[in-house]
């Protein structure tokens, strides 16, 4: 008889929030791996991982009953269906609640108002139908919104509270079903994309003194795991739905966003020329819409902006030249027919005439060139942060997750000898 090692890791933190105990548990049930019911048990668990297990069959109700301890709890990437069943009372200590990667349905539960202290939130790549969850701008720390790939419809709408959702600074509704026009208001009220961290000293990561967040995320046309979450790292990706209407103005406000996707929706009007202001701003993608009119040579100024992505749309005129736009290749424009000039080889008529550059300044240009140098000089150092950051971090992940590994083996080993 063939004994099936299945195994899941338990990370069990004590008070001190120091890694105490790495346990593997084995059980020899074979047809389906359940989550062992001990876990029930523990009342004093802080943070519990099953992540990337097989897991199936429903969430076990109790697992949502633990202690007002539990501040981290992650069943990603396992098979859990049916719906989310959590009661989360008040007072509790939830700040990182991941469940993204099963095939969990129904809604989002209400009682998560009732956590207060959280940070993280990934439902993504999930079957959850509901409307976007316009109650929980009231979470004061939540700071990353993940909902990708569900079944989320209908309209954005308002907020209903002032500040809410002010701590934003990754928000994922892509591959969904949302409706309706881009919500202005709501981006008024994302104050942390407004802001940013200015000072890098005070740059932090999410879940810092607890634990190491990580999410996934589309950056410059790559999936891109982040491992723990930068707070500098800002991004809005609402691609894949099918919002419509004119991109609002007062997005340009959003200054330290890095990334921003809104392809893959159904977006008229003109691309609003604040852009221009989104200075911080690494990858911008409007590709697969309806955007018509001309490119703004505001956008020219974007200097950290790597990948650009207008195709499929209904633009024309000539692509502005110079600066950031000697870097872009003509597969940033294709599918625009009414779009000329470099890169693509279509000639504008009239090319001399047509000149976009914004208005000359007066002769005394000096004071404004030193202000783009100075800004230029600070972004670079922010930008090298960043990457950095998440190099070194990742790698430090690695370590963590061969130790494990490790582990498991030699476990596994023992069991079987
Ligand atoms: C949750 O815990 C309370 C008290 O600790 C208990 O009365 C209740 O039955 C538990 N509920 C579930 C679903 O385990
Ligand atoms: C989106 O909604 C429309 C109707 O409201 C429906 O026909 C369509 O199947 C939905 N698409 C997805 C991906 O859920
Ligand atoms: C940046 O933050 C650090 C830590 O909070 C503080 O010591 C420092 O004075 C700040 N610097 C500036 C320029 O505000
Ligand atoms: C924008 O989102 C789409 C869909 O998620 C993705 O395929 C594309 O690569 C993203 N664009 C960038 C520049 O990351
Ligand atoms: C832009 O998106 C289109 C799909 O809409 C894709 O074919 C193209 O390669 C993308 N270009 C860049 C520069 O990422
Ligand atoms: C895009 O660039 C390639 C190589 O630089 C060129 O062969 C191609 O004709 C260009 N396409 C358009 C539409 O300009």
């Amino acid at each position: 008889m063939s004994l099936l090692v299945n195994t899941v890791f338990l990370i069990l933190v004590g008070q001190l929030n120091m890694l105490q105990a790495l346990l593997p548990i084995t059980s020899n049930d074979m047809a389906t791996e359940e989550t062992p019911s001990f876990l029930c048990k523990l009342k004093f668990l802080q943070i519990l991982d099953l992540s990337d297990n097989q897991l199936s069959g429903p969430i076990p109700r109790c697992l949502g009953n633990f202690s007002n301890s539990l501040s981290v709890l992650k069943l990603r990437g396992n098979n859990f269906h049916g719906t989310i069943p959590f009661e989360f009372p008040k007072g509790n200590s939830l700040r990182t609640f991941d469940l993204n990667g099963n095939k969990l349905t129904g809604q989002l539960p209400k009682s998560l108002v009732n956590c207060l202290k959280l940070e993280v939130l990934d439902f993504g790549n999930n079957q959850i139908e509901d409307t976007f969850p316009h109650w929980l701008g009231s979470l004061p720390e939540l700071q990353v919104l993940v909902l990708r790939a569900n079944k989320f419809h209908g309209s954005i709408g308002r907020p209903e509270i002032d500040a809410s959702f002010a701590k934003f600074s990754i928000i994922d509704l892509s591959f969904n079903n949302f409706t309706s026009k881009l919500p202005a208001e709501y981006f008024s009220s994302w104050k942390a994309m407004a802001i940013g961290n200015k000072n890098k000293s005070e740059a932090k990561y999410v879940g810092d003194g607890y634990y190491q967040d990580s999410v996934t995320v589309m950056n410059k046309g790559l999936e891109m795991k982040l491992v723990r979450i930068f707070t500098v790292f800002k991004a809005i990706d609402f691609s894949h739905n099918r919002f419509e209407g004119e991109i609002p103005e007062i997005l340009g406000n959003l200054g330290s966003l890095i990334v921003l996707n809104l392809s893959s929706n159904s977006l008229t009007g003109s691309i609003p020329p604040s852009f221009g202001k989104l200075t911080s701003l690494e990858s911008l993608d409007l590709s697969g819409n309806k955007l018509a009119g001309r490119i703004p040579p505001e956008l020219r100024s974007l200097t950290f902006l790597a990948v650009l992505n207008l195709s499929n749309n209904l633009l024309e005129g000539l692509i502005p030249q110079g600066l950031q736009f000697d870097t872009f290749t003509n597969n940033s424009y294709e599918g625009n027919l009414g779009l000329c000039g470099f890169p693509l080889s279509k000639r504008c008529e009239d090319d001399v005439v047509v000149d976009h550059s914004p208005p000359m300044e007066t002769e005394d240009s000096g004071s404004e060139f030193d202000w783009t140098a100075m800004s230029i000089g600070f972004g670079c150092g922010l930008a090298i942060g960043v990457v950095t950051g998440i190099i070194i971090l990742w790698n430090e992940l690695e370590y963590l997750v061969r130790t494990i590994r490790i582990k498991y083996l030699i476990s596994r080993k023992q069991s079987i000898n």
